[in-house]
């Protein structure tokens, strides 16, 4: 697959998000069919897989990915994962201000908690380096700085490879990379969720990559998503509502239509559509099914005509989403 640099680190295009494959996220899942998916994703080319050890109960998703390198050369895989969420006993928290469809969000980034953190998930991945390392969310009462000042000691220890932030704005970018350089930053971007201009201006001036998070939009940019299976997160999320989902596919037809005409698919147009919006961008589709995987992956080596792009410029500026701003 086509690589692209995030900072200075090469990672294919298209990765694989795997936070889908542990239970409770989107509906119920064994491990026998994420370990499926994730030789899908490996074996079809997204060598940059993406975690976090608040995915699953106890690092289920991060001893997934572990298992799922074994036997393969580690360098041909990036392996990404995050802090911050998953708060060891004992130790405070405070809520992260955002009303997610998942429960309160609660956060510690603590600069003494940073190595622990990172021992943990070097444990559950069973590997001996972390290549792209990221705050999940910052803490409202500890500034970023002192976050990534804490990383910047497990590069200096060999411990991680690069730093990378999540959901964060331009001016926590600009503070962080000041203390060290920041690799990428992962927040939602996806045609119904617009990246914050401010942020890929800075990310661009400092060299820094873009990682799209749910890029198929939780699956609704694929337009085969008319309703939920039970314990899926999306049945408290407002766009997924059934009177707002039914409305929100209507008003995608001119989207899926285009898609269509060109041959491909919905989703493909989805992350084709991300991966032409700048150089350094890469996206992490997550999926529980091989041809679904197979599928997105086929998207990398699309190349959209300047008409078709501004046709789909055209065509979100008339989406009207309904269900409001937050997931
Ligand atoms: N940093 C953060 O705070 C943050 C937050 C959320 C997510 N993320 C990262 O982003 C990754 C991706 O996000 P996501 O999984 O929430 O959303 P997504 O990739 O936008 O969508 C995943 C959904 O799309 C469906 N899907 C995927 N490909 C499909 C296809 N070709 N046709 C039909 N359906 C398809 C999947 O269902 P099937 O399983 O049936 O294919 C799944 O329900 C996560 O795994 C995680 O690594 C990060």
């Amino acid at each position: 697959m086509k690589t692209r640099e995030l900072g200075t680190l090469q990672v294919p295009a298209l990765g694989f998000g795997a936070m889908v494959l542990s239970p409770g996220v989107y509906g119920d899942i064994d491990d026998a069919r994420a370990e499926k998916a994730l030789r899908a994703a490996l074996d079809g080319g997204a060598g940059h897989i993406d975690t976090s050890d608040a995915y699953g109960v106890d690092g289920h998703n991060e001893r997934l990915v572990g298992r799922a390198l074994k036997g393969r050369p580690r360098d041909e895989v990036v392996v990404a994962t995050k802090f911050g969420l998953a708060i060891p006993d004992g130790e405070p928290s405070r809520p992260y201000p955002v009303g997610y469809a998942f429960n309160e969000l609660r956060v510690n980034a603590d600069p003494r908690l940073v190595r622990r953190y990172a021992e943990r998930s070097l444990r559950n991945l069973d590997t001996d380096t972390i290549d792209l390392y990221y705050l999940h969310y910052p803490d409202p009462g500890v500034p970023v700085e002192e976050t990534v000042g804490a990383m910047a000691d497990l590069v200096r220890d060999g411990l991680i490879r690069h730093i990378g932030l999540s959901n964060v704005t331009a001016a926590q970018l600009r503070a962080a990379h000041a203390v060290h350089p920041v690799t990428a930053v992962q927040n939602e971007w996806s045609m119904w969720r617009p990246v914050e201009p401010d942020l890929l201006a800075t990310a661009r001036e400092l060299g820094v990559g873009l990682v799209a998070w749910s890029p198929l939009g939780n699956g609704f940019l694929t337009g085969t998503v008319q309703r939920l299976e039970e314990g899926d997160f999306r049945h408290n999320a407002p766009r997924f509502s059934a009177e707002n989902l039914a409305g929100n596919n209507d008003r995608y037809a001119p989207i899926r239509t285009l898609a269509t005409n060109l041959g491909i698919t919905p989703a493909q147009l989805a992350l084709s559509w991300l991966l032409h919006q700048d150089e350094h961008v890469v996206a992490i589709p997550g999926s529980r099914t091989p041809a679904h995987i197979e599928e997105n992956l086929a998207a990398a080596d699309l190349t959209l005509h300047p008409d078709t792009l501004h046709r789909i410029d055209e065509a979100l500026v008339r989406f009207d989403v309904s269900g409001g701003t937050l997931l």
